[in-house]
């Protein structure tokens, strides 16, 4: 293990003294294409660069990943896997499985990631005891973002409940206004779907639902009344939404076509990308209902050949949990830092709101992982939800139908 953070510390001598040899080379896969998640990977990037690291980009488009995984296993099954691979929640362990991910604890154990990371984020990226990923932010999915000026001339507050949200909604209709930007595809309707869910059944209800999958509550009442609020939803999307991109949906907020976005807070990320501010152009609050769905980022390495490949792993992994790279990235993705040790003066107040809604939610047992991002169960199960909830919302299914093929999918997948 010391082996790979001498042949780093080697190699970095040797490029300094300027003799023509190879430096730290990363091939990273990604799925940060929008305008604010390009902001942000180039921080990484010129980070990466500045160290004498070159960086060969491998960028997949969509939203969520789906695209970007697709990517990675033809990859990997042709023997040929990147060196760096934006990969999040028990995917890292199923990949882990496979046999194909490095061993970083060399680097976490000489930078100390377990003395700034929470026990809870550092449990994500371990595989039987070794670091295998590296996390780079703390998303907040249940969030609803605002046009301000939408609000204020139809004299509207931040919804509470959901009871006042349908009010808002209904009112904006009648005003010309598309209530709710939304993209309909399949990752973006399981983002609304879980918020709705935490709001309306709670986290109790959802940790047994999303997390332990147990089947009375997918087949309960409660889940009979999500599906109801789903489909009050789809009544509030405008006629072209499928298919649709979400930071185009983020835009439609933005200009005033829409006032409302249910999404992530990179949704955030693209505001200010834009130069809006927070609080005056446009407005975060978190979705009606108790808890937090969190969604952390974060690489995993794989077994590559090459010392040059090797020693981008290791300086890749450092520069990521690094103090520097944790504010100045998460200023620009609209997320918070993985590390306890990062001051917050410099991030705005939704930022403000997340960490403190984050702190309280892990003290009330209601800090809970999301399943939509892939934080919560592994890829079977977490599509056999989301084809039922995209079902469900591109049709006239009934709720009592989707909670019946909930649980059959569900079942069928375990
Ligand atoms: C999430 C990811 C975010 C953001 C979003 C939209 O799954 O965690 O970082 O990129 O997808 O692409």
């Amino acid at each position: 293990m010391k082996k790979s953070v001498f042949a780093t510390a080697a190699v970095a001598s040797i490029v300094a003294s300027n003799m023509a040899v190879a430096g730290p080379e990363a091939e990273v896969l990604h799925w940060w294409t929008s305008g604010g998640e390009a902001k942000s990977v180039a921080v990484l990037q010129s980070e990466f660069a500045d160290n004498g690291g070159t960086w060969t980009d491998m960028p997949v488009a969509g939203g969520g990943g789906d695209a970007a995984m697709t990517a990675l296993r033809a990859r990997v099954l042709s023997g040929n896997a990147p060196t760096a691979v934006q990969l999040k929640g028990p995917a890292i362990q199923e990949w882990y499985e496979e046999g194909v991910l490095a061993d970083i604890s060399s680097v976490a154990e000489a930078e100390g990631w377990a003395d700034v990371l929470p026990a809870s984020i550092a449990g994500h990226m371990k595989c039987e005891g070794t670091w295998c990923a590296a996390p780079v932010n703390v998303h907040r999915i249940d969030w609803i973002w605002a046009n301000a000026d939408v609000l204020k001339s139809n004299d509207i507050a931040m919804p509470t409940t959901w009871a006042e949200f349908n009010a808002a909604a209904d009112k904006l209709m009648a005003a010309g206004i598309i209530p709710l930007a939304h993209g309909g595809q399949a990752w973006q309707d399981a983002t609304v779907f879980e918020a709705v869910a935490l709001g309306i059944g709670g986290p109790e209800f959802f940790k047994k639902a999303f997390v332990e999958l147990d089947m009375d509550t997918l087949k309960s009442d409660t889940m009979v009344e999500i599906f109801d609020q789903m489909r009050t939803l789809r009544g509030y999307v405008d006629s072209n939404f499928a298919g649709r991109d979400w930071n185009l949906a983020t835009a439609m907020v933005m200009n005033g076509e829409a006032a409302f976005q249910i999404m992530g807070d990179w949704a955030k990320g693209e505001f200010i990308a834009a130069g809006k501010v927070p609080g005056q152009d446009f407005l975060c609050a978190s979705t009606p209902g108790e808890g937090y769905l969190y969604n952390v980022d974060s690489f995993a390495m794989f077994n590559v050949d090459g010392d040059d490949k090797k020693a981008g792993q290791d300086l890749l992994a450092k520069l990521i949990v690094g103090q520097n790279f944790q504010k100045v990235f998460n200023l620009n993705k609209g997320s918070i830092p993985a590390r306890v040790d990062v001051a917050l003066d410099e991030f705005d107040s939704c930022a403000h709101t997340s960490a403190k809604d984050m702190n309280a939610s892990n003290e009330a047992g209601s800090l809970l992982p999301s399943y939509a991002h892939g934080m919560a169960l592994r890829g079977a199960q977490a599509g056999a939800i989301t084809d039922v909830v995209t079902a469900h919302f591109n049709s006239d299914m009934s709720s009592a139908d989707a909670v019946e093929m909930l649980a059959n999918s569900v079942a069928n997948s375990l």
